[in-house]
């Protein structure tokens, strides 16, 4: 049977969230976002927050660097959590957490994250394969190539080249 209207009303709000450290953001985080914002009806981009690892960039800056990246998609918003994606998940009504495969290297521990985290709070996640063309992204990748002045205009949106440019090369 169809539904009808006012099943659809009923229909509770389907959201997920993209976890992840975001020191920056590159065009690989990117992809999976807006492939994310396509399937659910509001995605969280969660912005980790660890105090035991040292980030380039701050949670201020992380921020506003999605902020600007995913203001084209209409049902993204930026937020920042401290403790357990499960926990965050919780507090904000969100039933599953997508993240991006790189590569069968990537696959291990993942999946070891996700069965936990089901174990410990019915949360499922999503794998999403990466477009190839970024399977070889990472964050840590892009701020050693940019601290030795390598080009890294194809991997990171335009809003982070600049500062990241500036920012890893006076690290150098
Ligand atoms: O971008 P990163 O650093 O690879 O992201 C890793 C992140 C933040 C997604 C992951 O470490 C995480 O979910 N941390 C929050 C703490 C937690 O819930 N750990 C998983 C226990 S199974």
């Amino acid at each position: 049977m169809n539904p009808t209207p006012a099943d659809e009303t009923a229909r509770p709000i389907r959201r997920a969230v993209c976890p992840g450290s975001f020191d920056p953001v590159t065009n690989g985080h990117l992809d999976i976002i807006s492939r994310a914002s396509a399937l659910y009806d509001e995605v969280i981009v969660a912005v980790f927050v660890n105090q035991s690892k040292s980030s380039l960039f701050s949670l201020d800056e992380r921020r506003a660097f999605l902020e600007e990246v995913t203001a084209p998609y209409g049902n993204v918003r930026i937020d920042s959590f401290e403790g357990l994606v499960v926990d965050y998940c919780r507090e904000n009504d969100i039933a599953v957490i997508v993240k991006g495969l790189r590569a069968v290297s990537d696959f291990d521990y993942e999946l070891q994250m996700a069965q936990m985290n089901r174990g410990l709070a019915g949360v499922d996640t999503l794998f999403m394969p990466t477009n190839p063309e970024y399977s070889f992204l990472a964050s840590s990748l892009v701020k050693e190539i940019a601290k030795w002045g390598g080009d890294v205009s194809a991997l990171v949106p335009q809003n982070v080249l600049k500062s990241l440019n500036e920012r890893a090369g006076a690290a150098g």
